[in-house]
């Protein structure tokens, strides 16, 4: 037994910073294998993966966000546990949002979704982008020096999924401060002792609830209204709070995700001068850096399924009640895929088979709108700053680079990028 053998990859913090040795041992022996801890059937291969997230006769999301946890509210018997898991679905977590979903549920909750991502809207979501990358950069890019989740990628995700919901701006600045990324000098006042008491997604559903009201009362040719009105296929009118859900979870599942994938592309260019000069040579290339950027340092580590039949991963027969993970972070460096996985490369000719945005009926619907996050940002933090480089004073030297990542299996991200520049303007 080798020293990774003894690892447990769902509680272990010293594979954190860099899981990719461990995962390249998971992989080496079997691209589908039994991890020992919890008895997970993990899946570190491309085709498997991909194979698990398109059989949804097999396979349940009930399971989705986090996996072997909770245990399950039943203990699994038999080679069918369709009907078990159709039972105490309404005691698992998160039941209520369409990841853990299935059909023909799924299908119903993300259709609700489909208006916000009209050409149309997405037009005028990614033109609020490029004003806001701009407010964003103004608040600190004199000083030469950021810390740059905190001033620019977490206000800039959460006000992009604001806008996309239609929150209209004048409340803005409330929900800022609700979820956490408050604007320098914003008066909080009133505000603060319920700040203190409520959940933000409580508070969340509050809001929507509210919004979702009035509209229903009163439309106003809104984006709000457009989702207030959204009719199920059969032309019924689905209650407000599986509306409020949808959109809800747009924030859960938009946020945090593309402040990851913000800040993981920010540093590779600011270790690689080089690299930095190319991309801001020419920006044509910021398209498959962004891919590049999904693939290595993907911001979800790992997704789940219940296995409801008895089935195969692989050439692993898996019993119906296993769960499996699937490693997105390993798959995407599968070197049977990717060659040379470790290495970032503008001229991947594959790279659009990275998997970081999952694959199937539940793939990331806000995949296309992350990558615009991405172009407006790079291209923005290009324009408006020189010469990108860590602060070492924070992270430390070239050859003894300390940084930080959330400590939990299920999403990979730094947890502060301090970086230094030169102002352009
Ligand atoms: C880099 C950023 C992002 C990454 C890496 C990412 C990744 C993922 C992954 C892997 C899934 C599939 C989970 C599964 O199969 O169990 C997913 C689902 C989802 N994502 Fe994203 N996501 C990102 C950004 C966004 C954004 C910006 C939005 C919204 C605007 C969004 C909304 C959703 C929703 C609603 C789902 C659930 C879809 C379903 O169950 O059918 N995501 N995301």
């Amino acid at each position: 037994m080798s020293d990774f053998d003894s690892i447990d990859f769902f509680t272990d913090q010293s594979i954190i910073r860099d899981p990719n040795p461990y995962l390249d041992h998971m992989r080496s022996k079997c691209p589908v294998l039994v991890e020992p801890h919890h008895g997970v059937v993990a899946v570190t291969g491309h085709d498997e993966a991909l194979a698990v997230y398109r059989d949804t006769e097999n396979f349940s999301s009930c399971n989705a966000v986090g996996g072997p946890f909770p245990d399950l509210p039943f203990t699994p018997e038999g080679d069918d546990i369709s009907d078990l898991i159709a039972k105490h679905r309404p005691e698992m977590i998160m039941h209520e949002h369409m990841v853990t979903m299935d059909n023909p549920e799924h299908k119903l909750s993300r259709g609700l979704l489909n208006r916000l991502f009209t050409p149309r809207r997405v037009k005028e979501n990614e033109e609020f982008m490029w004003r806001l990358a701009d407010t964003q950069l103004d608040e600190f890019v004199k000083s030469g020096s950021t810390e740059i989740l905190k001033d620019y990628a977490k206000p800039f995700a959460l006000l992009v999924i604001a806008d996309l919901l239609g929150v209209p701006e004048e409340d803005h600045d409330e929900f800022r401060i609700r979820l956490g990324s408050p604007r320098p000098g914003a008066v909080v006042g009133a505000l603060d002792k319920d700040v203190l008491d409520q959940n933000p997604l409580e508070w969340l559903d509050s809001k929507f609830s509210q919004y979702i009201e009035d509209r229903r009362k009163e439309p106003r040719g809104d984006v709000l209204t457009a989702l207030a009105e959204a009719k199920y296929p059969d032309g019924s009118t689905p209650e407000v709070i599986d509306v409020v859900r949808s959109a809800t979870f747009v924030f859960a599942a938009g946020q945090e995700t593309t402040v990851k994938l913000l800040s993981a592309g920010l540093k590779f260019l600011a270790e690689d001068p080089e690299l930095q000069q190319r991309i801001r040579d020419d920006r044509e290339l910021i398209g498959n850096f962004i891919e590049e950027v999904l693939r290595m340092e993907g911001p979800v580590k790992s997704t789940f399924r219940l296995a409801k039949k008895t089935t195969t991963v692989g050439d692993l027969e898996v019993k119906a009640g296993t769960t499996v993970m699937l490693c997105v972070g390993a798959i995407n460096r599968d070197p049977s895929r990717f060659e040379d996985p470790h290495h970032l490369d503008l001229e991947r000719h594959n790279v659009k088979e990275q998997m970081a945005f999952g694959r199937g009926i539940h793939s990331c619907p806000g995949g296309p709108l992350a990558k615009v996050e991405g172009q407006v940002s790079f291209n923005r933090f290009l324009d408006r700053m020189g010469d990108i480089r860590i602060n070492e004073e924070k992270h430390g030297p070239a050859d003894a680079r300390v940084f930080n990542y959330e400590p939990t299996y299920i999403l990979r991200g730094l947890t502060e990028l301090y970086l230094d520049f030169t102002p352009i303007g």
